[in-house]
C-alpha cells in the first residue's frame, strides 16, 4: 500500500482522532515522535521545570538505556530502587517526603514527575491497583509504551502545562 509520508496518510489521521478521543481532548493536535528516547527526551523536558529531575526505577529505560539524553536536557533522573524492574508508591512517596522534609532541598534537585513503563525493563507489568494506588487522582499521560505523573500531589508547584 503506498501511502503519503511526514503523517499524513490516513493511518496516522484515524490514530491521531482516537487519542484526541481517548484524552478526551477534540480541539487537540497530535504530533508523532520518530523513537523512544527522543519522545521521553521531549516529553521529560516539556513538563518540567529546569530545575526539575524525573523519579524512576534504577532499572528504567530513562536511567539505563538512553544514553544520558533526559540529562543532556538538564533534568536529572532520580532512581529509586527497583523491585523486579518496578517501583512503588510507598517508595515515591517516601521519596517526596524526604526531599520536602530535608532542610537543604532548596539545593536538591527538586522531583516534579514520575516515569513508568508499562512493560518494565524486566517484562513485569503493574496490576491497576498498583497504578490506582500510585498515581490516585493523578493524570496519566502514556507516550508509546511510557507513562508519566505530572499530576503527583505535591507540596510544591509543577510548571503548568501550557
Ligand atoms: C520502555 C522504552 N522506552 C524507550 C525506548 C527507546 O526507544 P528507541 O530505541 O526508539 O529510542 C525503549 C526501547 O527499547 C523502551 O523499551
Amino acid at each position: 500500500m503506498k501511502m503519503p509520508g511526514y503523517g499524513t496518510d490516513d493511518i496516522c489521521a484515524s490514530a491521531s482522532q482516537k487519542i484526541l478521543a481517548a484524552c478526551n481532548a477534540p480541539d487537540g493536535e497530535v504530533y508523532f515522535l520518530t523513537g523512544g528516547t527522543q519522545t521521553n527526551a521531549v516529553v521529560i523536558d516539556a513538563m518540567l521545570a529546569s530545575y526539575q529531575g524525573v523519579i524512576a526505577a534504577d532499572t528504567g529505560h530513562v536511567s539505563l538505556h538512553e544514553a544520558g539524553a533526559i540529562e543532556y536536557g538538564g533534568h536529572k533522573v532520580l532512581q529509586l530502587p527497583h523491585k523486579l524492574g518496578k517501583i512503588s508508591a510507598e517508595q515515591i512517596a517516601a521519596f517526596l517526603d524526604n526531599f520536602a522534609a530535608d532542610a537543604n532541598h532548596d539545593h536538591m534537585v527538586m522531583p516534579g514527575m514520575v516515569y513508568l513503563s508499562h512493560p518494565t525493563e524486566y517484562g513485569t507489568l503493574y496490576s491497576k491497583q498498583e497504578l490506582q494506588t500510585s498515581m490516585m487522582s493523578a493524570r496519566l499521560i502514556i507516550s508509546r509504551s511510557i507513562w508519566m505523573v505530572p499530576g503527583w500531589p505535591m507540596r510544591w508547584p509543577a510548571r503548568p502545562m501550557n
